[in-house]
């Protein structure tokens, strides 16, 4: 059986194949290079150990600075920036006037809707199916299965607002995060 044919178009093969891998290496790795560093470029500085964050940005994709953001934002707003992996986060000023060390990701734990704050209300309601959450995003009414995702908000020394993955207890449910 097989036949010297057999053996030479395994070789022939195995050579067009390695030379095509030579040809998109040759190709494929500048680009991931520049793919990096453009990526870095973009990426804040992070703090060993932490993993992922972000820098609140605004509808626009620009970075916020607390000052910036409080100067249009009064006590008791609840309003959306960009967080973690783009997500629609809410910023929250708490009565003093200062940012709360908390955000919330808006969209809804039921099907995924950005949920409005209801000021009214008080309280975040999805006008997909009409979950409920309250004022810190916890659960009051379903279908929503889980409270709205918890994220970490701290203002670094240059006045930007970073967002931070919350791994803690989650301190409305005193249970570990679903979201991790
Ligand atoms: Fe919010 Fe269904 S997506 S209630």
């Amino acid at each position: 059986g097989g036949g010297a044919g057999d053996e030479n178009y395994v070789p022939d093969m195995g050579k067009r194949v390695l030379m095509n891998w030579m040809l998109v290496g040759a190709t494929a790795v500048p680009a991931s290079i520049m793919a990096g560093m453009y990526l870095a470029f973009f990426m804040p500085p992070k703090k060993a150990g932490q993993g992922q964050s972000a820098l609140a940005r605004d509808a626009d994709g620009l970075e916020l600075t607390k000052d910036k953001y409080l100067a249009t934002h009064k006590p008791g707003s609840r309003d959306l920036v960009q967080g973690l992996n783009g997500d629609a986060t809410y910023l929250i000023v708490k009565e003093n006037g200062e940012l709360e060390s908390y955000g919330l990701n808006a969209v809804c734990t039921h099907l995924g809707c950005v949920v409005p704050w209801n000021a009214a209300n008080n309280k975040y309601i999805c006008p997909c199916h009409g979950s409920q959450y309250d004022n810190t995003g916890k659960v009051v009414r379903g279908p929503a299965p889980l409270s709205l995702a918890l994220t970490h908000v701290n203002v670094g020394e240059d006045g930007s607002i970073e967002i931070t993955p919350w791994k803690e207890t989650d301190f409305r449910t005193g249970q570990k995060p679903w979201w991790k």
